[in-house]
C-alpha cells in the first residue's frame, strides 16, 4: 500500500503503520519498558509510557498520512492540542484569531492572551476587507477555523498564507477533516483537529491532534511541551481512535451526502428562515468551499428557524431522531441551541446547530419536517 492508494483503502488497512502480523491494531498498555542486565534499553524507542507508546504512535502515523503531514502528535482533547499551540509562543507575541469560531477556543484564547501579555486581534478571516484592516499587524501566529462552528464560514487558507507570510499559520480543520481539506497542502504550517468529532466519530473518545508541515523548531517545542508537560492521550483512547479511523472516510462520505440533502431540503422549507451550509449555492462561502474542499462540504450546519427563541426551542424539543446534545461529528445526528450556551456572542436566538450523522436521509428529513410543523408523533 502506498500514499497513491485512495484514502478509503489506506484507512481500512491502517496504512502506513500496521506494525505486526495482526490485521487489527494492537492495544499496548505498558507504562514502562525493560532494560537488560547491562542497563541498556531493550527497545531504544521506548523508555517510559508518558511520551512513548506504540499504539499512540500508530494512530499518529495514520493521521499524519491522511493529512499529508510530516508528523502528528495526539493530545488528550482538542482543547489540549489548541492550547499547546499558543503555549509555545514567546510572552508578548502578536496573535490573530478568527472571530466567531468555536466558543471554547475564543474563551480560552482571550483569557490566556490577557494573562501572558499577548497582543490579540480577532478578525473575520472569511472577509477580505476585515483582513485588509490588519495588513500592517505582522502577527507571530494566525489561527483560523474552517468551516467555522457554528457560522459555517469558510476561510481561504491559501489567501491567508499570502497575507501573512511570516506567521505560524494554524488551521482548526475539525469540521472539514482530512477527507475534505488538507490545509498543509494550501500553505498552513499546522493543522489541529478535535479528534473527538468526526475522526473518531462514535462519541466515545475525547482526543485532539496537531499535524505539522515541517519538522521545524516550533514542532520540536510542541513535542517537548507534550513530553515534559504530560498532556498525553491514553493508549486505550488511541486504540479506539485507530479502530474508528478504519471507517472514517465511509462515515464522512455518508454524513456529507446526508448534510447536503438535508440542507437543500431545509432551505426550501417554509418554516425555515435560512440555512448556513457551505454546500448550498446560497452560501456566501460556496465558491471558496468548492475550490478548497473536495468530496463534500462537511457534516455541520446551522438552521435559522422562522420565529423566535421559543419557536426554536419548541422545534428542538419535538425532534426524535436528532438527539439534543452538544458536540458534533458522530454517527448519530445531534442538535443544539447554541444561544443557550453562548448567549453573549451574537448567536441568533432562533439558530439550531445540527451535526449530521449516518442515519437514512428520509428519517432525518421527516424528523425535521415534523418538528418544524409542530407534530410530536414523527
Ligand atoms: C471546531 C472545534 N475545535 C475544537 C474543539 C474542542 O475539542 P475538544 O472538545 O475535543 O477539546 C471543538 C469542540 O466542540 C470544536 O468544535
Amino acid at each position: 500500500m502506498t500514499p497513491k492508494h485512495h484514502l478509503e483503502t489506506r484507512a481500512a488497512h491502517l496504512e502506513p503503520s500496521q506494525v505486526a502480523a495482526e490485521i487489527s491494531p494492537l492495544l499496548r498498555t505498558s507504562t514502562t519498558y525493560r532494560r537488560d542486565s547491562n542497563n541498556q534499553l531493550m527497545d531504544p524507542a521506548n523508555v517510559y509510557g508518558r511520551d512513548q507508546n506504540d499504539t499512540v504512535r500508530q494512530a499518529e502515523a495514520v493521521l499524519a498520512q491522511m493529512e499529508s503531514a510530516a508528523a502528528a502528535l495526539l493530545w488528550p482533547s482538542g482543547m489540549a492540542a489548541i492550547s499547546a499551540v499558543f503555549r509555545i509562543l514567546p510572552i508578548g507575541s502578536r496573535i490573530v484569531v478568527q472571530s466567531g469560531i468555536y466558543w471554547g477556543t475564543t474563551f480560552w484564547v482571550r483569557q490566556f492572551c490577557e494573562e501572558q501579555g499577548h497582543e490579540l486581534v480577532e478578525v473575520d478571516a472569511a472577509n477580505g476587507s476585515d483582513l485588509d484592516r490588519i495588513s500592517a499587524f505582522d502577527p507571530a501566529l494566525v489561527f483560523v477555523e474552517t468551516p467555522s462552528n457554528p457560522w459555517l464560514k469558510v476561510v481561504d487558507i491559501a489567501d491567508m498564507r499570502r497575507r501573512f507570510p511570516n506567521a505560524y499559520l494554524v488551521v482548526d480543520s475539525t469540521a472539514a477533516t482530512p477527507a475534505l481539506t488538507r490545509p498543509l497542502e494550501l500553505g498552513a504550517d499546522l493543522v489541529v483537529h478535535s479528534a473527538t468529532k468526526a475522526l473518531n466519530g462514535h462519541s466515545d473518545v475525547i482526543a485532539g491532534v496537531t499535524l505539522t508541515a515541517q519538522l521545524d523548531d516550533r514542532w520540536a517545542r510542541l513535542a517537548q511541551h507534550r513530553a515534559t508537560g504530560g498532556a498525553i492521550i491514553g493508549p486505550f483512547e488511541a486504540w479506539l481512535l485507530l479502530r474508528s479511523l478504519r471507517t472514517f472516510p465511509l462515515r464522512l462520505g455518508a454524513m456529507c451526502d446526508n448534510a447536503l440533502r438535508l440542507a437543500t431540503y431545509l432551505l426550501n422549507h417554509p418554516l425555515v428562515e435560512d440555512v448556513f451550509y457551505p454546500g448550498l449555492p446560497s452560501s456566501p462561502y460556496h465558491a471558496i468551499a468548492t475550490q478548497q474542499m473536495q468530496g463534500g462540504y462537511g457534516y455541520l450546519m446551522s438552521v435559522l428557524v422562522r420565529g423566535d427563541r421559543q419557536t426554536a426551542l419548541d422545534v428542538l424539543g419535538r425532534l426524535q431522531v436528532f438527539q439534543r446534545a452538544t458536540s458534533l461529528g458522530g454517527v448519530e445526528s445531534l442538535v443544539e441551541h447554541r444561544h443557550t450556551i453562548e448567549p453573549h456572542t451574537g448567536i441568533p436566538e432562533n439558530l439550531l446547530r445540527l451535526s449530521i450523522g449516518i442515519e437514512h436521509i428520509d428519517d432525518l428529513i421527516a424528523d425535521m419536517d415534523h418538528a418544524l410543523r409542530g407534530h410530536s408523533d414523527a
